[in-house]
């Protein structure tokens, strides 16, 4: 049998530093069109990557409690830089990647974007995590096991968020996410846990943000009151 974790599994005081977390005024710093741009490296980064039109810039809205950030679109390929979002504190960067794999765009852009995420997962110190986002519906495809080698070879540490729940009955959503968990067991650098996600509806992200608040507290940046 599966055990399955639920937001009632996890500590109270986690659950409270995510809701903290989330709840705090966040900003938009910057757009980094090339890694030449990117910001000092002060602060922990946590990125939403996956494929174009997963729902990247939907769940960074949706976790952030505190106003609507991220450019969201029904055409695949709308965001098309790496952009920066900050609290005052703690001390950590949630950055929005482009999408990778395909995009009602020319392939010379797409082959850009997806170059900028890779260059920037291989080789970013202080990325502390990367929420790897697969659609519920679809599940992994061969562009996100490149991408996950890549996080594995690079010793990443990255943790399979699927999105759009909404989209499938909850049996299928159980039934996806437990083949998700199955199909990551076999790589390094992945999270063993799968969180399922609805930026729709607000499931699943109470977990992603104890989640966060966990991560913080582990690389000395705990969530404050
Ligand atoms: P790119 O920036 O183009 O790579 O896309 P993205 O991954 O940031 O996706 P985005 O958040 O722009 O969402 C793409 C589309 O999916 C939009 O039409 C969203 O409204 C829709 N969407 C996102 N999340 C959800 C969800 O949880 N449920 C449903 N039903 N639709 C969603
Ligand atoms: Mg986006």
């Amino acid at each position: 049998m599966v055990v399955r974790r639920s937001d009632a599994d996890i500590a109270a005081d986690l659950l409270a530093a995510g809701q903290r977390l989330a709840g705090r005024p966040w900003t938009f710093v910057k757009s980094v069109p090339s890694l030449e741009f990117l910001p000092d490296p002060e602060r922990v980064e946590i990125a939403f990557a996956g494929r174009s039109n997963v729902g990247k810039s939907s769940l960074i809205n949706a976790t952030l409690i505190n106003g609507k950030l991220a450019r969201t679109s029904n055409t695949p390929g709308r965001t098309q830089e790496l952009n920066y979002y900050r609290p005052e504190q703690p001390n950590v960067y949630l950055v929005d990647m482009p999408g990778y794999g395909f995009a009602k765009a020319p392939k010379d852009k797409v082959d850009s974007w997806t170059a900028l995420v890779k260059d920037y997962l291989r080789g970013r110190a202080v990325l502390a995590r990367v929420f790897l986002l697969i659609d519920s519906r679809h599940g992994i495809k061969a562009i996100d096991r490149t991408i996950m080698e890549l996080l594995d070879t690079s010793a990443v540490s990255y943790q399979v968020v699927l999105t759009k729940g909404d989209k499938l009955n909850p049996h299928a959503l159980a039934k996806v996410t437990d083949e998700t968990r199955v199909a990551i067991a076999k790589h390094p650098a992945a999270f063993p846990e799968v969180i399922a996600t609805s930026s729709e509806l607000g499931t699943g992200l109470d977990a992603l943000r104890a989640e966060m608040a966990r991560l913080l507290a582990e690389r000395g940046q705990p969530v404050g009151m």
